[in-house]
Order: structure tokens, then sequence, then C-alpha cells
């Protein structure tokens, strides 16, 4: 029997034809003042692949992503979400057709514990009210889908922790957490492991590889490690100076001249706080 998220995922799926890319945008673009910070990008993104998105401090790449999830509306260009335009719709509406994108703890329950905060995102998901929480069947398999997505993100021994006093690693695990549990279609991960220690980063770049690895996700990382990217990244994108610079498989791209002029005409005139090199440490 297919559980009431599955049943969900499976109405949003069979909603869309399978023709249309899972996400695109088109001509898409912000100006801030006279500062164009992303300029008319136009880029479709398939189910089941994971696109790197990389580039220097101040490319885009950020806001490229608040366009798509609506937290920013564009000057051109627009979004669509399974082939429907979906320009139109504010975050809160883009997040429930599909689009997954970590949260900031400011935005979540500070004051709450982390489990709690974890079940309400599941609960918001089964897309039931508090009258429904009182079935205790209901409440069982919430309370264990709530417990997996802890322990898919190592956070399972600090549930009965209050959000606001984990330590920043762990507020970035929560935030993808939440995003698990919210099983969006399109995941958006901005630099996902910034800011963690050294032995946390594994856990959450396992997680991106299993969502990846499940087949049926549309994942979009921004991530300045080449190594990270190019051991995950079907593809890459590259956006300099708010435009779309590089497109392809990940050797083509790293190699391609565009990207190595690009970087070396940084690297000479200002470095970059994270360097587009192998490795190159961030955070
Ligand atoms: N709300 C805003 N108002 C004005 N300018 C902004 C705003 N948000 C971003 N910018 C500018 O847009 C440009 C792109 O910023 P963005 O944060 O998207 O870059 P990024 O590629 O994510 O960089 P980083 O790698 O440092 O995270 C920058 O010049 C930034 O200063
Ligand atoms: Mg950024």
């Amino acid at each position: 029997m297919r559980t009431l998220a599955e049943q969900h995922a499976g109405n949003r799926r069979s909603r869309h034809p399978a023709e249309h890319p899972v996400l695109e945008t088109r001509d898409l673009g912000i100006r801030f003042g006279g500062h164009l910070a992303v300029d008319r990008v136009s880029c479709a993104f398939a189910r089941g692949t994971l696109t790197a998105i990389v580039g220097p401090n101040g490319a885009g790449k950020t806001t490229y992503f608040n366009l798509i999830s609506g937290q920013l509306a564009p000057t051109s260009g627009r979004v669509a979400l399974f082939g429907e335009d979906i320009s139109g719709l504010s975050a809160p509406q883009r997040a429930r057709r599909g689009i997954g994108r970590a949260f900031q703890l400011t935005q979540l329950f500070p004051r709450l514990t982390v489990r709690e905060n974890v079940r309400l995102a599941v609960q918001s998901r089964a897309g039931i009210g508090l009258e429904l929480w009182s079935m205790w069947n209901r409440h069982v398999e919430l309370a264990e889908k709530a417990e997996h997505c802890l322990h898919r993100v190592s956070l399972a021994d600090k549930a009965d922790r209050v959000a606001s006093t984990l330590p920043h690693g762990d507020q970035r695990k929560l935030e993808v957490a939440i995003l698990l549990a919210l099983e969006p279609e399109v995941f958006m991960f901005d630099e996902p492991t910034a800011g963690m220690s050294v032995d946390e980063v594994p856990v959450i770049l396992e997680l991106i590889r299993q969502i990846k690895a499940q087949g049926d996700k549309t994942v979009l990382l921004v991530e300045h490690k080449m190594d990270v990217v190019r051991s995950l990244a079907d593809r890459i994108i590259v956006l300099h100076q708010g435009r779309l610079v590089a497109d392809g498989d990940p050797a083509t791209v790293i190699a391609s001249p565009i990207v190595q002029e690009a970087y070396l005409g940084i690297a000479s005139a200002s470095p970059p706080e994270h360097a587009m090199t192998e490795g190159a440490a961030h955070g």
C-alpha cells in the first residue's frame, strides 16, 4: 500500500506530461539598480539529473535560485515547472508545486525542537490539518517519516534539542531534513556544506548522492568545491556576471576555454574568495 505522501507525489507527477523538462527558465533575469545580477538565463533541467551551478562570488547563482523559488520577482523572463508557467506564483505556492529550496532556520520554528520542526514539515507535505493529527495510525506513519528524515541527515541523536541551540552545521542539516520531509520534485542546494565541519560534509554529500540515485528527482546544486561537483554532477552550468557562459558535461565544461579564461581572468584580477580549483575549500 502506498503511503499518503507517495500518493501525493504520484498525483503530482501524473498531472504533468513527461515531454516537458521538470524545470525551465526562459530569459530569466533581474536588475538591481543598474546591475544585472542574473542576465536572461535560459536553461532546462530534466528529471533524474543533477546539475551543478558554478561561478565566482557574485556571479548570480543564489539570485538565480531566488528567482526560481520565488523569493525574488524577475525583471525579465519566466520560470516553468513541468511546462507550466509558475512565474506568477509566490514562494510558498511554488514550494507546494514541488520546488524544494532549503529554508533558513529563521524561516522555521527556532523555539521548537529539531523533531517538531521536521514533523511539521512532514505534516505540511501530507496536507493534513491538526484535526487529523489525532488519528493514531496517521500519527505513527508521519512520526516515522520524520524520524527517517532525521536519521538520513544524522540528526536523530539531537532530535530533542531546541532548533535555535544547534551549532551551525547541524542547523544546515536540519534545513536538509525539512527539505527531505517536504518531498519536492526539484531539490535546490545552495552550498549545502558551507559552515560544516569536515566530518559532517560526507553525510550531506552522501544524501545528495542518494537523492540523485532515486532517479526521479531533479537536483540543482550550487557548489564551489570542484571535486564535489565532479563527483556528483551530470552536468555543469557556469554563471559569470549573471550570464550563462557554459553548459555541458563536467569534463567538457571544466576544460572549456571560456571557463578556463573566465577563471584565469578572475584569478589574475582579484582572487575570488572561493577559488575555482580542485578541492578548493569554502566557508
Ligand atoms: N537583494 C539584492 N539587492 C541588490 N543586489 C543584490 C541583491 N542580491 C544579490 N545582489 C547582487 O547580485 C549579484 C549576484 O549575487 P549572488 O548572491 O547571486 O551571487 P553568488 O553567485 O551566489 O555569489 P556567492 O558565490 O558569493 O554566493 C552580486 O553583485 C550581489 O551583490
Ligand atoms: Mg551565493
